[in-house]
Order: C-alpha cells, then sequence, then structure tokens
C-alpha cells in the first residue's frame, strides 16, 4: 500500500535456561514480589546474584520499590566481566505484587514500555505463574508494546524485539498457554490497528479487504454485500445510513466452523458496528465530537479480529460475525431527521437523530441473524453512545443482556482477560421513550441514552439470549495505562476470546 512500515509485536519464546544464561540478551528482568514485610526477590534472583557482586535489598531500598505490580527498577550493567552473558547491559527488577494474573498483566506491560528499543528481554517472570498468569504476562507485554503511526520517517520507539520466558520446568506444557496468549493479544492488537486508521483510508470497502485477508488466513468462510445486494435484499439501516457516503455500506459476514462441529453444536453469532466516519449526519456533531469518530468501527474490527483467532484458541462452537459498514457522511443525497427506513425484515424506524446511527445498522445486522442464521446467541459489540462514558467512564464498558447466563459468562470472560464490564439494565419502563407517530420505532428517543439505545435493539434480536456491549467509553484510553496504551484500545476482543475458548461457551444459556 506504500504505506510507512509499522512496529511488530516481540516475538516471545519460552525457555528452561536460567534468565542469566540466555545468549544475547541485553536485559534480564527478575520478579519482585510486594510482601508483607517488603520486596521479595522471586525466582532467578539466586542464579543473578551469584554472577553478580550486587547489594539487591540495598538497591532495591534505594529505590523506594515496594514490588507492587507495574513497578520497575533499573540497574545498568557497566561491567560483563565474570558474567555467562556478556550482552548483559541492564537488569530490571519488575514487581509482581502478589503475582495475581492482573499484577502479572500490568507487570508485563511495564516491562514492554522499559524495554522499547532494547533487542532481548529474558525473564523469570513466568517461572512462578500458572498458565493463566503466564497468559496474562504475555498478554501484558504484548499489548503494552503497542505502536502505531503514520510517521514519513518511520516510528518514533520500536519495541524490544524478542523476550525469552526463562527458567521454566516443562516448556512443552506451557506451549498452550503461550499460544493462546498470543492469539489473543494478536486480536486486541489487530482490533487497535483497525481503529487507529485513519477514515481517509479506512471505508467500508476496506474493512471488507481486511476481513477477506483474516478469512483466508484464518480459513473463515467469507461473503460480502456491496450497495446493490443490501437494497436488493431489504437492509433499509444500513443503505441509510451509508446514502450520503463517496464509499457505499457493506455488510460482511464472516463464518468459523471448529473441527469437532456436529448437529448440536452451537451456534454463536457476533455482530460489530463499522461506522468507519460518523460525522452525525446532517445532525452534525459539534468539531470536538468528531475527533475520534474515525474509530466508531472498533465494534466490526474487533469482531473481524476475534473470528481471526478463533481457532487458536480451539473454539468449541460454531460463529458467525456479521459487520454492518457504513461512513455517516453529509451530503445532498443523505438521511434527513423524520426519514423511515426499513429494515432487514421488515421493522421500520423513524430516525429523529441522524446521528443515532449505529443502531440503525446493527437492527438489519440482527434481524438478518435472527431470520437467516438460526443463532443459540447474539453478542453485538458497539461504540453505541456518548451516555455510556458518562455512566461508566473509561475504564469499564457496559453490557446489556436479556439472560443471567450469558451476561456472567461474558463479564467473567472480561475481569479474567483485564476487559471489565458492568450490567446494565434493560428499563422495560423506557420502552415509550421509542414510540413513534409513524413507524415502529423512533431511532433516537431521549435519556437515559445508553438504554434507550439498547432497547431499541432488542426489538430485533428475536427474543434469542442476546448481549450487547456498549464500549463507546471504552474504546478508547485517554492515558497510557498498563495494557492499555493511549488512543484506540480494541476493547472486547480479549473479553470475547476469553469466553469464546471456554468448553462451553453456552454453559446454563438456556432461551
Ligand atoms: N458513535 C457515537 C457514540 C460515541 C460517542 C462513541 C462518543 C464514542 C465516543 C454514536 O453514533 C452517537 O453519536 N450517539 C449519539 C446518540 C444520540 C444522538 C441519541 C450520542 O450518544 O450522543
Ligand atoms: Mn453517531
Ligand atoms: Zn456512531
Amino acid at each position: 500500500m506504500g504505506l510507512p512500515s509499522q512496529v511488530a509485536p516481540p516475538q516471545i519464546a519460552l525457555s528452561d535456561a536460567p534468565a542469566t544464561g540466555v545468549v544475547g540478551a541485553d536485559v534480564v528482568a527478575i520478579p519482585v514480589l510486594s510482601d508483607a514485610d517488603g520486596p521479595a526477590l522471586g525466582p532467578g534472583a539466586a542464579e543473578l546474584l551469584d554472577e553478580l557482586d550486587l547489594d539487591v535489598f540495598g538497591l532495591l531500598e534505594q529505590a523506594q520499590a515496594t514490588g507492587k505490580a507495574g513497578e520497575v527498577v533499573l540497574h545498568p550493567v557497566l561491567s560483563t566481566e565474570g558474567l555467562s552473558n556478556d550482552s548483559l547491559r541492564c537488569l530490571l527488577f519488575a514487581g509482581i505484587g502478589a503475582g495475581t494474573p492482573a499484577d502479572l498483566r500490568r507487570a508485563g506491560a511495564a516491562l514492554a514500555r522499559r524495554t522499547k528499543g532494547k533487542q532481548t528481554l529474558a525473564t523469570s517472570v513466568a517461572a512462578l505463574a500458572d498458565d493463566a498468569g503466564l497468559r496474562a504476562f504475555v498478554e501484558g507485554l504484548v499489548l503494552g508494546s503497542f505502536g502505531f503511526h503514520r510517521r514519513s520517517a518511520g516510528p518514533t520507539e520500536t519495541p524490544v524485539s524478542r523476550v525469552v520466558l526463562a527458567g521454566l520446568t516443562d516448556c512443552a506444557s506451557r506451549e498452550d498457554a503461550l499460544g493462546r496468549a498470543l492469539a489473543v493479544a494478536g486480536a486486541g492488537w489487530m482490533a487497535r490497528v483497525f481503529a487507529l486508521v485513519p477514515s481517509n483510508e479506512k471505508n467500508p470497502q476496506w474493512m471488507a479487504d481486511r476481513a477477506a485477508e483474516v478469512a483466508t488466513s484464518s480459513g473463515l468462510g467469507i461473503k460480502v454485500w456491496d450497495e446493490r445486494d443490501l437494497a436488493r435484499e431489504g437492509f433499509g439501516g444500513l443503505i441509510g445510513v451509508g446514502q450520503a457516503s463517496a464509499t457505499p455500506p457493506r455488510l460482511i459476514r464472516l463464518d468459523y466452523t471448529p473441527a469437532s462441529s456436529g448437529p448440536d453444536t452451537p451456534h454463536v453469532v457476533l455482530a460489530g458496528k463499522g461506522i468507519t466516519f460518523d460525522t452525525g449526519g446532517l445532525s452534525i456533531k459539534p468539531a470536538d465530537g468528531m475527533m475520534t469518530m474515525k474509530r466508531d468501527m472498533t465494534g466490526g474490527g474487533v469482531v473481524i479480529a476475534v473470528m481471526g483467532a478463533l481457532a487458536d484458541v480451539d473454539c468449541p462452537v460454531k460463529v458467525t460475525g456479521l459487520v454492518a459498514c457504513a461512513e455517516n457522511a453529509v451530503g445532498g443525497n443523505a438521511l434527513r431527521p423524520g426519514d423511515v427506513l426499513r429494515h432487514y425484515g421488515g421493522r421500520t424506524s423513524e430516525v429523529t437523530n441522524t446521528d443515532a446511527e449505529g443502531r440503525l445498522v446493527l437492527a438489519d445486522a440482527l434481524a438478518y441473524a435472527v431470520a437467516e442464521l438460526e443463532p443459540s446467541v447474539l453478542v453485538d459489540v458497539a461504540t453505541l453512545t456518548g451516555a455510556m462514558k458518562v455512566a461508566l467512564g473509561q475504564r469499564t464498558a457496559g453490557i446489556f443482556a436479556n439472560n443471567d447466563a450469558l451476561a456472567a459468562l461474558i463479564r467473567s470472560a472480561g475481569a479474567a482477560a483485564g476487559e471489565p464490564l458492568w450490567r446494565m439494565p434493560l428499563v422495560e419502563d423506557y420502552e415509550d421513550r421509542l414510540d413513534s407517530k409513524i413507524a415502529d420505532a423512533d431511532n433516537a428517543g431521549g435519556g437515559p441514552g445508553a438504554i434507550t439505545a439498547a432497547l431499541f435493539l432488542q426489538h430485533f434480536t428475536g427474543s434469542l439470549p442476546w448481549a450487547h456491549l456498549d464500549i463507546a467509553s471504552v474504546g478508547d484510553s485517554p492515558v497510557d495505562s498498563y495494557e492499555w496504551t493511549m488512543g484506540a484500545t480494541g476493547f472486547g476482543a480479549r473479553a470475547l476470546l476469553h469466553w469464546l475458548e471456554l468448553r462451553e461457551p453456552l454453559a446454563g444459556v438456556t432461551s
């Protein structure tokens, strides 16, 4: 494409050698636990102290280290005399708190930040972790390394090239956990890239092209509807929202079938909002509110990235991903306030605000799924409402669901993955906000905004078990915070994969 080359995540390998014995490592990181009576050295410290004349406790005290997760104390190595590794330039003492997965994820991300520009990091942190801990550490390392740019001179910083997880007792038994971690982190990375690509490059067809690449590399089925197909088959929401754009709408369908699939295999449908730019349409947004709207396709990008990783996490259920892509633009042929759209299957919406466009395109995708795909459950992911940010801020997403078991499964997967979700209510009393004088529903009935948006979508779910993830607020991180890098977060990829890799992703979910 002629675009500047991007940074790549570090290569990560497992080793039973001690961290000090990893040939070519310019950085060695030793874990430090935070104990009741001060910082305590984790595995790998003994081998290090054998070779090095270093008062580690004096050093940690000097640095006022506590061993809390994410803390990193740096000690330069000025001479390698007497060391088995003459490449060593720097020691890092990495706080891992109590060593929980959440602690290790933070430690991984903090190490990723402190090793930018280095060659090889060897660390014994994973030696004290179980598989969940190793995964969290690797997910933190990879996502904390994330970078994206469009600078002509290349990236301003590059992640460490290689990380060796050293001091493991049985490497072969950890390969599965490493593979899953790389798949999940890779999906999060991909979702961030998609969200960050500017909208002069990224339009509905661009999304379809990325989906096609993922389908090829991951062996998925793919179908793409162009604007003519969409009009012919009655996808009025996508057509209406996308009609003023120079780049017409697309609906993307990706299909994953597990090797073990049989007639009773459950079928999950994931639907993502793929608005490649949201001006608000004729109900136009103020300039400030439009600034981040290139990432209004985050839900759709998350769905594509998740679909690409399902085989790698050995997902046991059938999954279909639907991505409803349109650019919400202004123009002489734009959707107008007062227009009535006819969604797939026939339900109608009166458009009282063209900026409430996400629900209009998702409605088509959900209605199509219910009518054509025989889903066991529906899950949609969308940067749907600014109201979500007011309610929950930028670190916790909202999850609406008509099924307690489904909500609990996704929430606990999110908690394990580092993507917290808070359950929001589908308050029936607010249904009358959706009333329209002339259509089946009003697309912008008013507050409470996140709830009325969810209620609008619920009418398209055919009473199937359904969860709706409103990621408007968490799609963007205002600061660098551990594995969350400033800007696009790709929120949802990790939570959905931690859910879909369960042996029974639909345990207890009955309609
Ligand atoms: N894409 C926005 C929601 C959004 C806002 C995402 C801020 C990320 C950050 C969505 O299409 C939108 O404009 N929603 C409106 C709905 C309203 C007009 C009923 C909103 O939330 O203001
Ligand atoms: Mn909008
Ligand atoms: Zn939007």
